[in-house]
């Protein structure tokens, strides 16, 4: 099954915390008390795409620009069901992408003390565990592991 990916809408708040919410986080995570205007604020505040499969939202991801060099990638999820094709990985693609496109240097991403399974995953993307800090930080949690991959833009 093939699926689509387009830029995300302010009216999408709503599919991408379904996602969000089906990923099957930590429940000790901020991860899993974000709610969906939590959602819309944030992709206000960037951007993000989602990803389709028959009309069906089945994976997103979220960016936003933290100064000009850097981009940070928030809220990426696939489905259970839809895991392990690939579309992750487009969905890391896309915002790397899109860094290029506006002239960001490089995608920095957080990941939580509740999740360093998922470090291997970005590791094989290209991404390295880094000792910068991750801006959007959530204030409660513990200081997450940032990765950041280079993507050919200014530094
Ligand atoms: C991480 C995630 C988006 C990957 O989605 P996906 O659609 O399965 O991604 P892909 O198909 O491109 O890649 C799958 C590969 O990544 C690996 N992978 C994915 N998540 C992993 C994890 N938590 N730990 C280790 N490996 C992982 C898979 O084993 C698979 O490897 P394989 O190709 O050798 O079989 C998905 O597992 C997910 O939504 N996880 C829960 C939310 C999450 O952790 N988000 C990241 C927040 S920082």
């Amino acid at each position: 099954m093939t699926f689509a990916l387009r830029p995300t809408l302010p009216a999408d708040a709503l599919a991408v915390h379904a996602v969000m919410m089906a990923a099957g986080m930590d429940p000790r995570s901020s991860w899993v008390r974000t709610s969906v205007a939590d959602v819309e604020w944030s992709l206000g505040k960037g951007g993000g795409v989602l990803a389709l499969q028959e009309g069906v939202a089945v994976g997103c991801v979220g960016y936003r620009p933290d100064g000009f060099r850097t981009l940070t990638l928030n809220k990426l999820a696939t489905r259970p069901e839809a895991r392990g094709r690939g579309l992750g990985t487009a969905l890391v693609q896309a915002v790397e992408q899109q860094a290029r496109a506006g002239g960001f240097g490089r995608v920095l991403l957080a990941v939580s003390q509740y999740n360093l399974g998922v470090i291997s995953f970005y590791e094989r993307l290209g991404y390295v565990v880094s000792t910068d800090c991750y801006a959007f930080a959530h204030p409660d949690s513990p200081p997450p592991v940032v990765l950041v991959k280079t993507t050919g833009g200014p530094l």
